[in-house]
């Protein structure tokens, strides 16, 4: 089974690898093709791959020590040739751009996050014609592969790409399964037993149960202040807080909740989150071509640091110290892609979290909307189940957010510059049409990839 990874110079690729690694079921990938733009990230990636590989090998009975071969392209189309399953992993204008997009909101004292706000809008204009443009090309050359986008903003990207590839793309984040894992570990249930009733799009999600053998189990949490405030969210929202809302909401809910509070962290930060990781990821890039650490040990070291400052700002906002050690284990983002791969290729019927085309799933999104809910997966693919309505202020923040999205997409296919300033200025976090028009004309000043907004 061949495997493509588009934007396979990036830096979290060796966890993808190392889960299929561990993969040593029948039907498993076989052959990996990375496919990047850049040769030289290309080439430290799979310097790191093969130490992956090496290390497996020492340690492991023949029989199990072949891992999955690695081809390296800067050509799209022969990296999509014979694919199986395509992994879009992609970051249009790097993580200078994901900088410059926090830089610019921040200067007009918006949030800048590469998902949410008109950091998110920025950064979904200039993917989604990059993205749109690889699905066709999916769609000519790979028309049976199942594609898994990871790409920010993944829910918009996911519902642009599946206009040109159906339910044949799937969206996939590691927040949602890790929520329902901390909920299920503060309950004391393993995650394994639990049923998760999660509803929204990506990054904008509420969980609002969770079952044990059909009992929810969620009322238990909220009654314990003690077992509440034991995990990530809890302590990022607070009892009392999450208690008014009955519902544990994914962490991005705290730009929305606490939105005054996140962007002043931001605009005091020595760093944004996305300049941070530009200078970081230099550093192991730089390092790996010149050879000064062993590959593995450069990406490793680097990896931990930047799970341990993810969200840092936020979690200085709620004044909780630094996150737990088995939040720092990485494990969400790979498993979740391997988990679908797997029960798709193998129809190993499960239930995963994902981002996919609403159907009938929400009576307040039309059937195309992709949306985060739990699927039920088997070989034809994620079927979304059906979960209670949203409560009117999570539809209210979820319909916002789509319209947004809807006209990021328009913007996108007829180069309407009203269309990319009416996204800006309709998000909830955006609270000014001026500041709307002023964002958009400084991404224009700085991204060349938003050329193509021209009416
Ligand atoms: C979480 C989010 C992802 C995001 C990742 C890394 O897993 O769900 O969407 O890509 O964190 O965030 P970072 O700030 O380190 O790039
Ligand atoms: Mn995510």
């Amino acid at each position: 089974m061949k495997l493509t990874i588009l934007g396979g110079g990036g830096f979290r690729v060796p966890l993808i690898y190392r889960a299929l690694l561990g993969d040593r079921g029948e039907g498993r990938v076989t052959q990996v093709t990375l496919y990047d733009l850049d040769a030289a990230r290309l080439s430290a990636i799979g310097r790191v791959l093969a130490q992956q590989a090496e290390s497996l090998a020492a340690g492991t009975p023949t029989e199990f020590a072949r891992p999955p071969e690695v081809t390296v392209t800067t050509d799209l189309d022969a990296a999509l040739q014979g694919a199986d399953f395509v992994f879009s992993a992609i970051r249009v204008g790097g993580l200078e751009g994901r900088a410059a997009d926090e830089r610019i909101a921040l200067a007009e004292g918006v949030l800048g996050q590469e998902t949410v706000g008109a950091g998110g809008i920025a950064y979904g204009l200039r993917t989604v014609p990059v993205a749109v443009g690889i699905a066709r090309r999916i769609a000519a050359l790979a028309p049976e592969a199942w594609v898994i986008n990871f790409t920010n903003p993944a829910g918009l990207v996911t519902e642009a790409m599946s206009r040109h590839l159906g339910d044949r793309v799937i969206g996939i984040c590691d927040s949602p399964v890790g929520l329902g894992r901390r909920v299920a570990r503060a309950l004391g249930v393993h995650p394994d037993e639990a049923w998760v009733d999660y509803a929204g799009l990506n990054h904008l999600g509420w969980l609002r149960g969770l079952h044990v053998a059909g009992r929810d189990q969620l009322p238990r949490l909220m009654a314990d202040t003690e077992a509440l405030t034991s995990f990530e969210e809890g302590r990022l929202f607070g009892a009392a807080w999450l208690r008014s809302l009955g519902a544990v909401p994914n962490e991005y809910l705290h730009y929305y909740y606490f939105t005054r509070e996140a962007v002043q962290a931001a605009r005091e930060a020595k760093q944004t989150r996305g300049a941070f990781l530009r200078d970081q990821q230099q550093h192991f890039y730089e390092a790996v071509a010149r050879g000064d650490e062993p590959p593995l040990q450069a990406w490793d070291r680097t990896r931990a640091e930047r799970e341990a400052t993810y969200m840092a700002e936020n979690r200085e906002v709620a004044g909780i110290g630094e996150r737990d050690a088995c939040d720092l284990e990485s494990g969400g983002y790979e498993q979740v892609a391997l988990a679908l791969m797997r029960a798709i290729a193998r129809n190993e019927h499960t239930t995963l979290i994902l981002n996919v085309r609403n159907r009938s799933t929400l009576s307040v999104l039309d059937a195309d909307a992709v949306i985060e809910v739990p699927c039920r997966v088997d070989a034809d693919g994620a079927h979304p189940v059906s979960v209670a309505p949203l409560p009117y202020h999570a539809t209210g923040l979820v319909c916002a957010v789509k319209a947004v999205e809807r006209e990021v997409m328009a913007a996108a296919e007829s180069g309407s510059r009203a269309a990319a300033v009416k996204a800006l200025a309709l998000h909830p976090l955006v609270d000014s049409v001026h500041i709307a028009r002023r964002l958009l004309e400084g991404y224009l000043n700085e991204h060349p990839g938003l050329g193509y907004l021209r009416g």
